[in-house]
């Protein structure tokens, strides 16, 4: 029989606890997450043990402590920087406060060990520690220095004693800073006798089996939104339950992508049959949303109007003695700043008051609360969700909603201003700037920005003009580069988030994302909104202007604009400027800060 026994990565309480076992995990190791305080009958039921970082640098510290007798257990153990120095600590080596290193560092390799197989003797590691290991224990060795970029050389970045098989690191080798780190695991795992056991499909009958015991008889009911991670766990349930178990609502906002809403439904329909719930809400939510142009409005009215409905329907289902699974992953519950906002639209789906009192009693189910996007992914694909269901890409609860920008069809009166200094800057030849007639959203020095969009065109503007300028000229939050005709007019254009510019923007969106599809750059973009602006470039009072807004991000907390090949921008520019109403297409060029993802 296969080995099954995990790597077991105890949570000290670092920010990256959760990265060293879904890193473990992506090598092919069983690898679970267990608090200090865990019994330690179950943290020795594993083949190694690795100790993660802390914030807090005091907090296991004493004799006896929750980390003391988890070292007692005679598997292999490796601790990276709090962890490397409980380590040495627990052995007679000394640790002071003092010498701290961040950011990268050379490690030097002065002696070989097994954990360091094919490593290069000297390689760049990540640092982040305030105390420093200053001795070893008997039995324990340097294995390693480290050397910061001003020449500083300290000593134990790697220690062992390879009788009792303990590894001591103080640098981060779960990080990708750590070029090396991933082999290093590797080995760690070898060391440990560990099989490379773990793969989305042996994990789906031990996630089948836990949800089951979970459940238990009762009935449970998912919030489904079309994402990927609502659909993984719709299929889990489905999986794991008999299918009249299972309940799911779909609220159709009207913001959702062409045919969205209804490939929600076929998706799930046909398996939970009448226990899939189905509200069109989006004349609501069009009604709610006539004449709003202010985006902190039209997000408030949306976040509203979403909790009424959930609600409606919730009592109307009657669903009080239900279990409420939901598709919470990991990095939801870090607070970051990408996510914050994420959280906060998902207090709407999640949060409503009768969720709220489902979770008070106990009776709310996370199944892939412990997963990474990527292993949500690759869970997706085992249990067969179609291929374009997993490929999409995140998307904001408030839909598009946030991609038809407003307008009361009037200037916004510093416009003037910002343009008679743009007017004065120095351009190349060639180039004109256009400081366009709205404001969209952006982030300056951490706080929100309300400004006004630059447009570029005659001359393709470098990527450190733009930066430049975003870093310089007053009043502009965003840089856009003019993809369409060349335009001697461009006005402002008075409406809202109607059905019809919403209508049009999920028709340029489905363009978009049909052309990522047909070239293979999916996975080029970690994001690509598609905006509407109530602006014309042309004669044509209604007209309005499409933006792309391609982003690589790694969690939408910063964003850079990525290079994609000309073949796509040749396929789809033309595509879009076929559609009625659309005068241009703008290829936004601007950083996260200080442009936002969205424009809202
Ligand atoms: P910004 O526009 O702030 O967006 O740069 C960062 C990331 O967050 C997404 N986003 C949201 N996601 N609910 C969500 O679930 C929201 O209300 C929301 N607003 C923005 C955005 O799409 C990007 O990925």
């Amino acid at each position: 029989m296969t080995q099954h026994l995990p790597i077991t990565v105890i949570d000290l309480g670092g920010q990256y606890a959760h990265l060293i076992a879904a890193k473990f995990r992506g090598l092919g190791y069983h690898a679970v997450i267990a608090d200090p305080e865990a019994p330690l009958d179950e943290i020795a039921r594993s083949c190694g043990v690795v100790l993660s970082g802390s914030p807090s640098l005091s907090a296991y510290d004493e004799d006896g402590s929750a980390v003391g007798r988890i070292l007692d257990l005679p598997i292999p153990i490796l601790g990276f920087c709090f962890g490397h120095q409980e380590i040495a600590k627990h052995y007679g080596g000394t640790v002071i406060h003092g010498q701290p290193e961040y950011g990268q560092s050379t490690l030097e390799i002065t002696v070989d060990s097994p954990i360091f197989r094919n490593v290069p003797k000297q390689s760049i590691v990540f640092m982040s520690h305030g105390d420093t290991v200053t001795s070893v224990g008997e039995g324990f060795s340097e294995l390693g220095t480290s050397s910061t970029a001003d020449g500083t050389v300290h000593h134990f970045a790697a220690i062992a004693d390879e009788d009792r098989r303990r590894y001591g690191f103080q640098y981060h080798p779960e990080v990708d800073d750590s070029v090396f780190g991933h082999v290093m695991l590797e080995n760690f795992a070898g060391i440990c006798g560990c099989e490379k056991t773990w793969s989305a499909e042996n994990f789906l009958p031990e996630k089948l089996a836990s949800i089951r015991s979970t459940v238990g008889d009762r009935d449970v009911f998912l919030l489904v939104s079309g994402g990927v991670d609502s659909s993984v766990v719709a299929e889990l349930l489905l999986r794991a339950l008999p299918g009249e178990r299972v309940h799911m609502l779909h609220v159709d906002t009207g913001f959702m992508r062409e045919r969205e809403s209804d490939q929600v439904r076929d998706l799930f329909a046909g398996r939970v049959g009448d226990r899939f719930h189905f509200v069109d809400a989006s004349q609501r939510f069009f009604e709610a949303l006539a004449g709003v142009i202010s985006p902190e409005e039209k997000r408030k009215i949306i976040g509203e109007l979403f909790v009424a409905v959930c609600e409606e329907e919730m009592s109307r289902l009657n669903l009080s003695d239900a279990l409420l699974a939901q598709g919470t992953i990991y990095p939801d519950t870090i607070e970051s700043g990408g996510t914050r906002r994420a959280h906060v639209i998902k207090t709407h789906h999640n949060r409503v008051p009768l969720i709220e009192e489902m979770i008070r009693a106990g009776r709310v189910l996370e199944p892939i609360a412990d997963l990474y996007k990527k292993e949500v992914r690759d869970l997706g694909r085992a249990l067969g969700l179609p291929g374009e269901w997993i490929d999409r890409h995140p998307f904001p609860g408030p839909g598009l909603a946030v991609r038809v920008l407003a307008s009361d069809g009037r200037e916004p009166a510093e416009r003037a201003v910002v343009q008679a200094a743009i007017d004065e800057a120095v351009w190349p030849e060639g180039m004109q700037a256009t400081v366009l007639p709205l404001r969209s959203v952006g982030v300056k020095a951490d706080l929100r920005s309300y400004e006004l969009p630059l447009c570029l065109s005659g001359v393709l503007p470098g990527a450190d003009l733009v930066a430049t300028r975003l870093k310089t000229l007053p009043g502009i939050n965003r840089i856009v580069w003019n993809l369409g005709p060349a335009f001697s007019k461009v006005s402002c254009v008075p409406g809202s988030c109607t059905p019809d510019r919403v209508r049009t923007l999920q028709q340029a969106d489905a363009i978009v994302t049909g052309a990522l599809r047909g070239q293979d750059l999916m996975d080029a973009v970690w994001q690509f909104p598609v905006v509407l602006l109530p602006v014309s470039f042309s004669n044509d009072a209604a007209g309005c202007a499409i933006v792309l807004r391609p982003v690589s991000s790694e969690r939408g907390m910063t964003a850079r604009v990525p290079e994609l090949p000309q073949a796509f921008f040749d396929a789809v520019v033309p595509e879009l400027l076929g559609i009625p109403t659309v005068t241009t297409v703008l290829l936004d060029l601007s950083t996260k800060p200080p442009g936002t993802i969205e424009w809202e």
